[in-house]
């Protein structure tokens, strides 16, 4: 019997997880919760009117149409214990506990556990209090980096360049106006210098298969400057991640995270997504720990991906991963995130987007941003679509996927026009 899948989540990493999911010979529907236009667009997925955060809802759902397989897309209700919540019920839902998530929600948590177990990663001190937190960032060296212990959207972490912006970043996080509750704790941590990547893998609480190797930009414009963001392009596989690096994040990084949770009590099963620094060396340090996929990791990612996603998932919660491959497509891929001007500050919603009609080979626009309004599509968020290509090289993907974000237009589209320029030998 085919499998019935639910996706939980409505950015472009559903979309692509969903779409994925349905090309697989062992899946006979697809639902999301709530989903986008993109995904009600594909064959055999239907989008389902219920929230992410709704879950009560969701395992109703899950029960009343006899779903075989849950996968969880953001961080939040993986954080809340949604997969706890559904495994009590009898429902297979992929991803970690509420335990195991700790390590993207609370970085004091994935700081304390990477000291613990000798993993490499940036020198550290954790606060509560103004004044002590102050006491030690005057005995640093700048630039210095700040962050909120909770979730914070991709916008609890501060580089701080000068002692008089560490200081006011420390008491905006502190005295609780900036970033809520996420910040009443907060990391206060060395800087790294090197090429960041993103480094992600299947897990079965023991067992662990890694995804083709990627990178995203974070910053909002060309050259990697400006705001933080959730990230504005990625591409697989990525090319700082040689053979060697690779290995060694393995060795160093993966498995002494996977057995660190096993001895902490809190298994981790799911996607696990260790964002790297990689120095001049090659030494990989984590920079974080997300528990989930990466957006937009995911896009060019599953672009690739030729396994059934459905069976890497519930082999996952099935703790037999050992001795599983996956397959790639040796092709590479690149996705240009198009996004409102403004974001990741204030923006506006509701433009009539043209050009999605756009179709070509090895082409594929995801929504994230998106909403139906009657017969058209207007823009409903900060990240709107990711344009993915596929080619022979990352060159020609970068070339293919900006044929397609050329045709694609709104009033205040933006986005950067040099996504895997360091990748890319120019
Ligand atoms: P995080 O959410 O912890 O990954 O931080 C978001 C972004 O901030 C990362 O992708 C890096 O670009 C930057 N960042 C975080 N921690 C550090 C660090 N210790 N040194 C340098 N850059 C960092
Ligand atoms: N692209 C970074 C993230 O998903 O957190």
């Amino acid at each position: 019997m085919k499998n019935k899948v639910l996706v939980i989540g409505s950015g472009g990493r559903e979309h692509a997880l969903a779409w994925r999911l349905s090309l697989s010979s062992s899946v006979a529907q697809v639902f999301v919760a709530p989903g986008n236009p993109g995904c009600a667009q594909e064959k055999n997925v239907e989008n389902i009117a219920i929230a992410s955060d709704d879950y009560d809802q969701l395992i109703a759902f899950a029960k009343d149409n006899a779903i075989n397989l849950v996968v969880v897309g953001p961080e939040q209700p993986l954080c809340d214990g949604l997969v706890d919540l559904m495994t009590q019920e009898g429902i297979k839902c992929f991803g970690p506990s509420a335990k195991a998530a700790q390590l993207e929600g609370s970085k004091v948590y994935s700081k304390n556990f990477l000291k613990k177990y000798n993993i490499p990663t940036a020198s550290y001190a954790s606060f509560t209090e103004i004044d002590s937190a102050i006491n030690y960032l005057t005995q640093q060296n700048f630039p210095i980096v700040i962050k909120a212990d909770g979730l914070a959207a991709g916008k609890g972490v501060v580089i701080a360049e000068t002692e008089e912006q560490g200081i006011k970043t420390i008491k905006d996080m502190l005295a609780g106006n900036a970033f809520g509750e996420a910040g009443h704790r907060i990391v206060i941590e060395e800087f790294l210098v090197g090429e960041e990547a993103s480094f992600i893998v299947v897990v079965d609480g023991k067992n662990f298969v890694p995804m083709a190797t990627s990178q995203d930009h974070k910053a909002r414009d060309n050259g990697d400057k400006g705001p933080n963001t959730g990230g504005m392009g990625a591409y697989s596989p990525a090319p700082c991640v040689t053979k060697k690096v690779f290995d060694k994040t393995i060795e160093e990084i993966i498995k002494p995270t996977i057995e660190g949770m096993i001895n902490e009590g809190a298994p981790f099963i799911g996607f696990l997504y260790a964002g790297l620094m990689i120095d001049k060396n090659n030494n990989p340090k984590v920079l974080e720990f997300n528990v989930r996929f990466g957006d937009p990791e995911t896009q060019p990612i599953m672009m690739r991906l030729q396994s059934n996603l459905d069976e890497i998932c519930l082999r996952a919660i099935g703790q037999n991963l050992e001795n599983f491959d996956l397959s790639w497509n040796k092709k590479s891929s690149l996705g240009v995130v198009l996004a409102e001007k403004g974001y990741p500050g204030n923006y506006a919603k509701g433009s009539l987007i043209n050009g999605l009609d756009f179709v070509e080979k090895d082409v594929k626009i995801f929504h994230a941003g998106t909403q139906r309004e009657g017969e058209t599509v207007v823009t409903n968020g900060g990240r709107v679509l990711c344009v993915c290509a596929l080619a022979d090289t990352l060159k020609q993907a970068q070339q293919l996927a900006y044929l397609g974000v050329e045709k694609l237009d709104w009033q205040s589209k933006y986005y950067r026009s040099d996504i895997g320029f360091k990748a890319i030998e120019l």
